[in-house]
């Protein structure tokens, strides 16, 4: 049911401010999470039109504006990124994907993630780790890196939500707009910054082709990063110094910004850079998020 005024407001993020926080009026979040209920998870994932027809759902209970609002600031480059949670409204995990999902299909439709073998993936940090990849690695900060380097599809955006988190201290996002990057025209001028790399993926990630990608790119006249450090080959000493040079510069200017559970970040990947930070080691330490990942809609 459309609700007769917009039951959201944008705000400013309080840890960074170039990431727009939307508050969600919770008695709307109700009232969508009521409508959806009908709509399994099973069926978001087997039916794909149910994707964009739960977003409708949300973009109705919550004034009908929503999606255009959510387009206009991820395309924005002065921001590109927002967050938003159920309010407490929900900790339900069926409800998770649901509301992950709508706001997702508001921008566009997700990829394929070829990890989970659907259109999102659920993944968890823990104490221990017995796979090819930083992804789960929960005692080192995860590199800054942009998403879908590796394959053909197009990556314009991404979202994470938090599931869930128990004995979980530090672990924060770690975020980088490219115009809050001192450093980032040194890198982006360099003779290398166009040239196209090699990117292949470990065997977890269930891609086999091999991708050749300029670190460097323009989209609408501005500078545009694809990069992550454990899957780009270089070819020369030069080029693992110049990403070598470069990661550690991401590094040195990320943002560490925190994501309470129920929560979601979303964020235009051509021009903001993510990571993890590391977690306090503890023995029961678990961490869930889901991420999906996708292009504009048409
Ligand atoms: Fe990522």
């Amino acid at each position: 049911m459309l609700q007769t005024r917009p039951a959201f407001h944008v705000g400013t993020h309080p840890t960074y401010s170039r990431i727009r926080h939307i508050d969600a009026d919770p008695n709307a979040l109700r009232v969508f999470f009521a409508d959806a209920a009908t709509i399994d998870v099973q069926e978001l994932e087997y039916v794909p039109f149910m994707r964009f027809i739960i977003g409708k759902r949300l973009d109705d209970a919550l004034g009908g504006d929503f999606g255009e609002t959510i387009r206009a600031i991820i395309a924005d480059r002065d921001t590109g990124g927002f967050t938003i949670g159920v309010a407490g409204t929900t900790q339900n995990d069926a409800d998770y994907v649901r509301f992950g999902t709508a706001v997702a299909h508001l921008v566009g439709p997700s990829n394929f993630d070829a990890m989970s073998k659907t259109f999102y993936a659920r993944f968890t940090v823990e104490h221990t780790d017995a796979s090819d990849s930083y992804l789960r690695q929960a005692y080192r900060d995860m590199t800054l890196h942009t998403d879908g380097t590796f394959v053909d599809d197009a990556t314009d955006w991404l979202l994470m939500m938090k599931f869930a988190e128990r004995n979980a201290k530090g672990g924060e996002s770690r975020l980088l707009h490219l115009d809050d990057w001192a450093e980032r025209d040194r890198f982006a001028h360099h003779p290398l910054a166009t040239v196209p790399l090699t990117y292949k993926s470990p065997p977890s990630k269930n891609v086999t082709q091999i991708v050749k990608r300029p670190t460097f790119f323009q989209s609408n006249g501005k500078t545009c990063l694809s990069f992550i450090d454990q899957f780009v080959y270089p070819d020369s000493q030069a080029q693992a110094t110049y990403l070598h040079e470069l990661s550690q510069s991401l590094e040195r200017a990320a943002v560490a910004t925190p994501l309470p559970t129920g929560d979601l970040v979303m964020l235009n990947n051509a021009f903001w850079a993510h990571g993890r930070a590391a977690f306090a080691t503890h023995p029961e330490l678990y961490r869930e998020l889901m991420r999906q990942r996708g292009v504009f809609a048409k």
